[in-house]
């Protein structure tokens, strides 16, 4: 299976931060977002975000059909991943893991599980938003292949004002097929 940049053996790979025992690993369950998964969702966004979106907004893109996915470990939800797919590309909406749960790795498989969900739906390339100010979330982005495509220009929300947005893209077409 080919390693080049972007591959699937290579995003793989490069979750090798992850500080956790076989069996934890185990413990770890990425699965479609449900309505009844809200609750808990709402909690993690608004742990994790200044501006985090309504309950509305999650409602809408379940219905729409969006990608909706839930990270669970030892069965609570820890994280969230939102992504849009059509047209031969993917937009990722959402990306969030409860703080006290963060720099575990959880980001890094919900980004991973996103992208191959792109792929299996015959999507080329990635997007996504992030504030320049969001280091963590830009190291992550940056160390499983996205390069900054673009500025987006007032895109975000920011107290007393707006701030921009980096857009950031990954080609897919790398991966290996599922
Ligand atoms: C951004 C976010 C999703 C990352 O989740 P996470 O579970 O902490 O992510 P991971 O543990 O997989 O990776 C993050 C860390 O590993 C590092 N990392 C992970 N994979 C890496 C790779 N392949 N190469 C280099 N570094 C990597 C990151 O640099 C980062 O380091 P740090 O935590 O020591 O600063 C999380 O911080 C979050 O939910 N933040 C609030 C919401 C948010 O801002 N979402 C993003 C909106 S654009």
């Amino acid at each position: 299976m080919s390693n080049a940049p972007g591959s699937k053996t290579e995003l793989k790979s490069r979750i090798g931060n992850v500080e956790m025992s076989g069996a934890e690993n185990e413990l770890v369950r990425i699965r479609p977002m449900t309505e009844s998964d809200l609750g808990a969702v709402l909690e993690v966004e608004r742990l994790a975000y200044s501006f985090p979106w309504s309950e509305g907004i999650f409602r809408d893109c379940l219905r729409v059909g969006y990608c909706c996915w839930v990270l669970e470990f030892r069965d609570l939800i820890d994280g969230h991943g939102i992504m849009a797919v059509g047209g031969g590309e993917s937009h990722i909406l959402n990306l969030c893991v409860r703080p006290a749960s963060q720099s575990k790795g959880f980001g890094g498989r919900l980004l991973t599980h996103l992208l191959e969900t792109a792929h299996s739906h015959q999507a080329d390339t990635t997007l996504l938003e992030v504030r320049p100010t969001n280091t963590r979330a830009i190291r992550l982005y940056e160390g499983l292949g996205f390069n900054q495509v673009g500025i987006r220009k007032d895109y975000y929300p920011d107290e007393g004002g707006r701030e921009d947005a980096l857009l950031f893209a990954i080609e897919l077409s790398n991966l290996s097929p599922n």
